[in-house]
Formats: structure tokens, sequence, C-alpha cells
């Protein structure tokens, strides 16, 4: 007999022009696009699995990537003008994804962070270990009126084993934001397994890429969801695009 939950649908057919509001498009910048033409590349390839835009999202980590609004519009500003030339149609717009830490703390003071939208602020945290003063980090965020957007929750492995530090996160007012090859082997099994356990217990709000390269959207292209798991992530989908695009 058929199994209705063993079909599988590829997660590019439920993009549909979809702008994504986490990745590392921006040249020159980080650990994502080096240069222009390989941003160019990455643009056109995730045209061809169905993202019609991106609100680009280059780290801010004080000693690795002392990126500024300053940077980050210079660099969404020269391939905005290769787009153009390019004739490509991709909407582009930039914000940053802040490492939460006392850099983070002094620009959030100064004023100097690029939303992504209105109050929504992209932050992360170290994949080894949280910093100490977390909760003070997101009682600075949350007093400045900004609303915290945790970049892929599932991905700090240190938290697996105490869920209810991901409870605790939300009641202070955090939203997360998965990164969709979570969902794949892409970063694991123990992000894997999380992934889907948020997925069952409703604790995303957003979805992003996170594409950093081009075995990203590889992976992306092959990505498989079992049926089950459709109407979850199109509600993803769609929650980010009502918020982040209306
Ligand atoms: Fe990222």
């Amino acid at each position: 007999m058929l199994n209705l939950f063993s079909k599988k649908t590829f997660i590019a057919d439920l993009f549909d022009g979809f702008v994504d509001i986490h990745n590392h498009l921006l040249p020159g910048l980080d650990d994502g696009a080096p240069d222009v033409d390989i941003a160019i590349q990455l643009i056109q390839e995730l045209m061809q699995i169905g993202f019609g835009g991106s609100i680009s999202t280059p780290h801010t980590m004080n000693e690795y990537y002392a990126n500024t609004p300053l940077t980050i519009n210079t660099a969404k500003e020269g391939l905005l003008k290769a787009l153009q030339e390019n004739d490509i149609h991709f909407k582009l717009s930039a914000s940053s994804e802040y490492m939460m830490d006392g850099h983070f703390q002094d620009i959030l003071k100064k004023g100097e962070i690029l939303p992504l939208r209105d109050r929504y602020v992209l932050v992360e945290m170290s994949y080894l270990q949280p910093p100490i003063n977390l909760d003070e980090i997101i009682f600075d965020i949350t007093s400045k009126e900004y609303i915290p957007v945790l970049a892929h929750p599932e991905r700090y492995n240190y938290l697996h084993q105490d869920f209810s530090k991901y409870t605790d996160l939300k009641q202070r007012g955090c939203l997360f934001q998965l990164n969709m090859l979570a969902l794949s082997d892409y970063y694991g099994s123990s992000t894997k397994k999380t992934a889907y356990k948020f997925i069952e217990d409703g604790y995303y709000d957003f979805i992003g890429s996170d594409v950093h390269h081009m075995r990203h959207i590889n992976s992306l292209k092959n990505m498989k969801l079992t049926a089950k798991y459709v109407p979850a992530i199109e509600g993803l989908i769609s929650k980010t695009r009502e918020t982040f695009n209306p």
C-alpha cells in the first residue's frame, strides 16, 4: 500500500520568488561570496531554484569581520550596480548577522545597527559556547525595542541537552530562524533532530538559507522534504514573506 507520508517534495518547489532573510551573498565582507563575479553566479543559481531576492546578512563579528553599516551598504551598492549591468532582476537589500558579544553591545548603544526590517535584528552566538552575559545582551536588544531574531538555534549543539534554555530565550523575546539545510544531513544528525523537534513544537518563526557558497545552493537544490513537513515549511516561508516583504 502506498504510504502517503513517503511522498517527498523538493524544498525548491516551495520558494516561488522567496526573498531570503539570511545569507552571505554580499561580496568581500566575510566568509561568503569573495567577489562580485561569484556573488552574481550565486544569485543566478538561487534564482534558478526559485529565489526572487535577498536581504543579505554579512557577519558583523568584531575581530574577524569588522563590518559596519558603511562597509555593508557599499558592498550592496556595488552588487546592485553589477546586477543592473547584467540585467538581472533580483531584489537586493542589506542587513547583518550580528555576533552577540561586547562589540555588538557597543554598537547597539550607539545605534549603529542595520536591522533586517523595522525593528528585527538577526543575531547569532558562537558554535562553541554561549556568551556568559547572554541574558544581559538579550535585555539590551529588547530594551532598545529591537526584536532579536536568533539565527539557526538548531545549530548550537551545546544547548541540545537542555531545551529549557531555548524556552527561556523565547520567553525573553527571541524569535527563531531555521536554516533550511538543517532539515537535511548537512549540519549533522543532532542539528537535524533538533530542527525537526522545533518544527513539531512550533518553535520557529522564520526560515532562511544562510547560503555562503555554491555547495550550500547545490545541497538546497537536491533537498527533499517528507510530505508531513511540507505544510510547516510552507507556513514558515509565508510568515517570513509577510513579515519582511509584505
Ligand atoms: Fe549566517
